[in-house]
């Protein structure tokens, strides 16, 4: 599978959109804002800023979460630089990064109404000039000039690999990610991969952030080294399963479900903490890990939505994995696969201690 050219979050406005869907990315984003913010104090401590700040979100996707971290960042070096009395950036310059089929048009189309917004917020002491741009292209490339970027930060992204590993074929015990009942020599192959591809990562980063730069990673990962623990990541197995349900009933054959592997991987921290000591052109400034449930709505919104958990989480996987699936399988059994899904989710759910999803967030400073 071409992942550049194949691997997008659903597009647009629509209810299953990532824009309409990714509240729990969002909510994954605000647990990780007092890592931004200590690492913005310590940055700003260290050297202060310059009359421009440049800034990369990589993996920005489209939708209101891109603009929740870049008005997130704004506030945030604004309310660290009156407290310190340290000098306000008189510009800050934004570069949104996603692959070449993100869906950049909606995204620019939200641009004036984040600049206006910007524009009316009382907290700031003056007015700030937030020059945004697009950057298509794999963040396992160079996408910035060397030693051009003070900051990078990218939430719910880097856990995504450069291709599905080699090697899969027909030894995933029906499943199709990494996940408990995974063989070793598939779990060894996922991580092999990842070794490789959050390596080039770092490398790529480390030519393009000045030295004492800082980075900023949320990722969703694996609270142990044992595979074989249920990690949070049921979503996909329950994903798995519809698959295979359909495939019982003569819609797909099986051979296109053992091929079918999504290409991300759930590292535990010591195996992170493992490339980044390796690759060496980082620092560990903080490490920290946190659990949210899959559906974070309270009760009484979920009264009002109308729309049970099984579904809301089935739709939130959706619009992250559905390029993927009907790249695969095509797009006819779309609606059904998902259907499966949410009444298997919601049966997953009435179970007496349902799996949350374990975050990893890091920052790290260029050494
Ligand atoms: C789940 S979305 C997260 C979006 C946003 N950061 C948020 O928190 O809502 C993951 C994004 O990473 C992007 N992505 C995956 N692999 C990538 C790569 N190699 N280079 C750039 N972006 C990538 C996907 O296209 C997708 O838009």
């Amino acid at each position: 599978m071409d992942l550049v050219n194949v691997l997008h979050m659903n597009a647009g406005n629509r209810e299953c959109s990532y824009a309409n869907s990714s509240i729990l990315q969002r909510n994954l984003m605000l647990k990780s804002r007092n890592v931004l913010e200590e690492s913005i104090k310590n940055y700003s401590t260290h050297q202060g800023f310059s009359k421009c700040f440049k800034l990369a979100d990589l993996g920005c996707s489209c939708g209101p979460n891109t603009y929740l971290f870049v008005s997130n960042i704004v506030k945030i070096v604004h309310a660290v630089c009156q407290k310190n009395n340290f000098k306000t950036p008189d510009e800050f310059q934004v570069f949104l990064n996603d692959l070449p089929t993100n869906d950049f048009n909606t995204l620019f189309k939200m641009a004036p109404s984040f600049n206006l917004e910007l524009e009316n917020r009382e907290c700031m002491e003056k007015n700030v000039n937030c020059f945004i741009s697009g950057v298509a292209g794999s963040f396992f490339t160079r996408l910035f000039p060397s030693k051009s970027l003070h900051f990078v930060h990218s939430s719910s992204s880097v856990h995504w690999l450069s291709q599905v590993p080699d090697n899969l074929l027909d030894y995933n015990n029906g499943n199709i990610h990494m996940a408990n009942l995974s063989p070793r020599r598939v779990c060894q192959a996922y991580l092999t991969q990842f070794t490789k591809d959050f390596t080039t990562f770092l490398c790529m980063r480390s030519e393009e952030i000045i030295p004492n730069g800082r980075m900023v990673l949320t990722l969703p990962g694996r609270s142990s080294a044992d595979h074989t623990i249920k990690d949070g990541c049921f979503m996909f197995r329950l994903l798995a399963k519809s698959l295979l349900d359909m495939s019982a009933e003569g819609l797909f054959y099986e051979e296109d479900i053992t091929s079918f592997n999504l290409p991300f991987y759930t590292p535990c921290t010591d195996e992170l903490e493992a490339i980044i000591e390796s690759e060496s052109s980082f620092s560990i400034d903080r490490f920290e890990t946190f659990e949210v449930k899959w559906d974070m709505r309270e009760e009484d919104e979920i009264m009002k939505s109308g729309e049970s958990s099984g579904k809301f989480i089935a739709r939130t996987i959706r619009a992250v994995t559905e390029s993927l699936v009907a790249s695969h399988f095509g797009s006819t059994y779309m609606d059904q696969i998902f259907e499966r899904c949410a009444m298997l989710v919601t049966e997953h759910l009435s179970r007496p201690k349902p799996e949350n999803l374990f975050n990893i967030v890091i920052s790290l400073i260029k050494k």
